[in-house]
């Protein structure tokens, strides 16, 4: 008698156990579904590669956004007296290597000879000023371009030797967004798009006039991107940005705590001096 009352009692508990676990588990599923729609894979860009811990631009910077993991590197082009499409954020060669001028007005050959390195750090001596095509033929296969055309007014034919580099490497219709093409001057934008429109397009700015609703609208026109200064990044931003079909990477996170809140606005790549201050991602975000 007292046996089958703790029969009954045991056979009430398992019941009620199993109740709870069908309760429980579809919201454990909806939150995590709910964490990954928050985190829904945000692209980890390493600003002139891992600029924070490399000097900027050149293949040890690149090397160690690879080794950081990063999703994309961050490049800018410019074109030397040559012709030459070579690796360099400045106008000027004076900040980041041991020559002076403008990067325009030297060729290839001088711009090659320069030390891009020692004024990051003594280890770096002997970094050079990488060519677009060395950066591309390096690192295709371990990590996404975003390819910024600096200045490219000052280069006519920018637009078509870039398109060209990437078609000679079979790299102008990317899959998944490998490849993707920005600049703050939207006309050059424009003549890319027009060049190759397999190829996304990004619009580059600061500036509170190009990210009002008519902006953005004429933006449709030509680019997949829109990537505005950080601290222009609002939900209600991102949420017309996604709208209209686009995507938006802001720039440029140098510390831990502008990370989170362009993640809970739901940004689609964070554009960085330093890849390991936007958390890991997990492997289904990833894939
Ligand atoms: O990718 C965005 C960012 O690179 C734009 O600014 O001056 O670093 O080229 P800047
Ligand atoms: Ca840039």
């Amino acid at each position: 008698m007292v046996q089958s009352k703790f029969r009954r009692l045991g056979m009430l508990l398992f019941s009620l156990s199993l109740v709870m676990l069908f309760v429980t588990i579809p919201s454990v599923q909806a939150n995590s579904e709910e964490e990954d729609d928050q985190d829904d894979g945000v692209e980890v860009v390493a600003h002139r590669g891992a600029a924070g811990y490399a000097p900027e631009n050149t293949i040890a910077a690149f090397e160690k956004a690879v080794d950081m993991d990063s999703d994309y590197i961050e490049l800018d082009v410019q074109m030397s007296k040559d012709g030459q499409l070579v690796v360099i954020h400045d106008t000027t060669v004076d900040r980041t290597t041991d020559g002076t001028g403008k990067v325009g007005d030297l060729t290839y050959d001088a711009l090659r000879e320069l030390d891009a390195g020692s004024w990051f750090a003594p280890e770096f001596k002997g970094e050079h000023l990488p060519t677009l095509g060395e950066v591309l033929d390096e690192f295709r296969g371990k990590t996404k371009f975003l390819i910024e055309l600096k200045a490219p007014s000052l280069y006519p034919g920018i637009e078509e030797k870039v398109a060209k580099a990437l078609e000679a490497r079979d790299m102008d219709d990317p899959e998944d967004d490998s490849v993707i093409v920005q600049s703050f001057d939207f006309n050059s934008m424009k003549m890319f798009n027009e060049l190759n429109d397999d190829v996304p397009v990004g619009v580059l700015t600061w500036k509170s006039e190009d990210l009002t609703p008519e902006a953005l609208e004429a933006f449709t026109e030509y680019a997949d991107y829109v990537n505005p200064s950080k601290s222009k990044v609002d939900r209600e931003l991102v949420n017309q940005i996604h709208d209209l079909d686009m995507g938006i990477m802001p720039w440029t996170v140098r510390a831990q705590e502008d990370v989170q809140p362009l993640m809970d606005a739901g940004v689609d790549g964070i554009i960085t001096d330093y890849p390991d201050y936007v958390p890991e991602q997990s492997e289904e975000d990833e894939d």
